[in-house]
């Protein structure tokens, strides 16, 4: 194929979308959707206070911070997203959501980076290959009332507040809280 002007920016751009998609699945999981069951699930379990910061650290196309904005119109929620296709489509949502989305902030970032010790609750849906160095993070970073909300498998080795499903064909949930993580760490390292 004759490479023209045009075709090396097609081939370029493909090569960011393949080559952010397959970091993120590097990192810590690929993209895959929380499905609409488990969304509404988690939304209605969060029980988020006014005003609450929510992080989720992977956020796909935003899907789950979606939910809970719609459900908890106050709460300030932000995604962490390392690969460009979903975190684009999470930011033409955002757009088409209006007012009912303004509050959700979608960021084009490895989420092992920001700080996130402002945090009321944090969402992930991840791989457990990757749970060792997340649960690191979080045990340094959260506050002891921060809740963790952990989607499909559960972290190692912590009892977990609850552990809930909404349906045999739906992944579970898995609830911490910051303060149970901070033990579990300090008790690896002891
Ligand atoms: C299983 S998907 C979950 C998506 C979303 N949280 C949801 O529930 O719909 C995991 C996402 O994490 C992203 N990811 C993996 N490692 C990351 C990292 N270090 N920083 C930011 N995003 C990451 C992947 O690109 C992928 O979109």
């Amino acid at each position: 194929m004759l490479m023209t002007p045009a075709n090396t920016v097609i081939f370029a751009f493909a090569y960011v979308i393949v080559g952010t998609l397959a970091l993120g699945g590097l990192s810590a999981a690929p993209w895959v959707r929380t499905r609409k069951r488990l969304r509404d699930f988690i939304a209605s379990r969060a029980d988020l206070k006014d005003g609450a910061i929510v992080y989720d650290l992977g956020c796909g196309d935003g899907a789950v911070l979606f939910s809970l904005a719609e459900r908890y119109p106050t709460i300030k929620a932000i995604g962490y997203e390392i690969a460009l296709l979903p975190y684009v489509i999470g930011l033409v949502t955002k757009a088409f959501g209006g007012k009912a989305y303004r509050n959700v902030s979608i960021r084009c970032r490895d989420f092992f980076g920001p700080d996130l010790s402002d945090a009321d609750a944090v969402f992930i849906f991840l791989l457990a290959e990757s749970y060792p160095r997340v649960m690191k993070k979080l045990s340094k970073e959260l506050r002891d009332d921060a809740k963790v909300v952990v989607a499909a498998w559960p972290f190692p080795g912590i009892a977990a507040e609850r552990a809930e499903r909404a349906a045999p064909d739906v992944l579970p949930v898995y609830f911490y809280r910051g303060a149970a993580l901070r033990a579990a760490a300090s008790s690896v390292r002891d």
